[in-house]
């Protein structure tokens, strides 16, 4: 019996998650495994009711499940930060889900905004580090208001977490077994200090792979092989900013922010699943955003399970569902509402 924490969350969270749920109880039947759900309401509403963000007690508690299902944070009437930190950013660092996995994967028929690209050119995993880099908070401002106002914002790169990250990412490279190369993406460049750390460690490192081609790419270069050459990518490492900025490309090219999901993951400890896309209120409560990517994220939460075979199954009915059925993957044009989409998927899983 798996316990899965359901955390919905704002805008559009509510609505995708009811379909990747859907979707759950589907795979579930078909597999014969067991799961119960307990729903946490953390979101902005939550926020302006009480002020607060994450309860006392809320990561203890989120701790006792195997793995965290999650919508988006996110809410207009909150200040842009308070949510992301107080809720997304807190989970993933005291959960110490130092890797965020996001796989970059074009499904046939899906449009790609890239020319003469196609599914075989686009199937790429992105292995984003989830609890340094720039997104610590570490930094200040000095004499603020003032003309001589100060800003810092240091991006803290540990030998522990730089390693943990580059070590994950090689497992996982070998363990993909496709072109077996792993690219580095930094700016070696420039960042002088951080990226002498990583590009050291994962030479250090890589020596125990000797099955596993390194590769470097400078994250602006990423950028640009991302549109021109992907299908010269297979797994990409690299720190948290830049991983934030690289995925949302990468979700563009895999057909949009309605496809695209992540996992946090802590490999040794409790993960937490998402769509990548956030909260889009403007689409709250309309029944047209597209459920596709938080389907999927419920699809790497069973293959963290080990349910790799209701994973397998899952993963096919999307293709089935997006390749056949649904005319476009943005939101309002889906040809579906998003509940007939989570029962598309449902049925394509009960009929494989
Ligand atoms: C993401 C999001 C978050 C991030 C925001 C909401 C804090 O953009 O998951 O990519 O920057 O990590
Ligand atoms: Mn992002």
């Amino acid at each position: 019996m798996y316990k899965i924490a359901v955390i919905p969350g704002d805008g559009t969270g509510p609505e995708v998650v009811a379909e990747g749920l859907k979707c759950l109880g589907a795979v579930a039947e078909k597999f014969s495994f067991k799961y119960e759900t307990t729903t946490f309401d953390f979101g902005g509403e939550r926020y302006l009711r009480t002020g607060e963000t994450l309860p006392d007690g809320a990561l203890d508690e989120l701790r006792k499940f195997d793995a965290i299902y999650l919508g988006a944070i996110g809410h207009p009437d909150v200040k842009p930060g308070i949510l992301e930190k107080g809720i997304l950013l807190r989970t993933r660092f005291e959960l110490d889900q130092y890797i965020n996995l996001r796989p970059v994967k074009l499904y046939p028929n899906v449009d790609c905004p890239l020319k003469d690209k196609g599914p075989a050119d686009i199937d790429f995993v992105v292995i984003r580090e989830n609890t340094e880099g720039l997104y610590t908070g570490s930094g200040g401002f000095l004499k603020k208001g003032t003309p001589d106002e100060v800003a810092i914002q240091t991006s803290i790169n540990t030998r522990k977490g730089v390693e943990r990250c580059i070590r994950y990412a090689f497992e996982y490279t070998r363990r993909r077994n496709r072109r077996k190369t792993l690219t580095l993406c930094g700016k070696t460049n420039v960042l002088t200090f951080a990226f002498d750390l990583w590009e050291r460690t994962f030479h250090e490192v890589g020596a125990e792979y000797p099955d596993i081609k390194r590769d470097y790419a400078h994250v602006d270069a990423t950028t640009m092989w991302m549109v021109k050459n992907p299908e010269w990518f297979d797994v990409i490492v690299t720190d948290n900013m830049f991983g934030d900025i690289i995925t949302d490309l990468g979700a563009m090219i895999q057909g949009g922010m309605g496809v695209a999901a992540g996992g946090n993951i802590n490999p040794e400890g409790v993960s937490m699943f998402e769509p990548i896309g956030g909260s889009a209120p403007k689409y709250t409560g309309q029944g047209v955003i597209n459920p596709i990517a938080a389907i999927g994220a419920a699809q790497m939460l069973l293959d963290t399970l080990g349910e790799t075979k209701a994973a397998e199954c899952l993963e096919k009915a999307i293709i089935e569902v997006v390749g056949t059925k649904m005319k476009s993957m943005s939101a309002g044009k889906m040809g579906y509402s998003t509940s007939q989409v989570g029962d598309l998927v449902a049925e394509a899983v009960r009929n494989a």
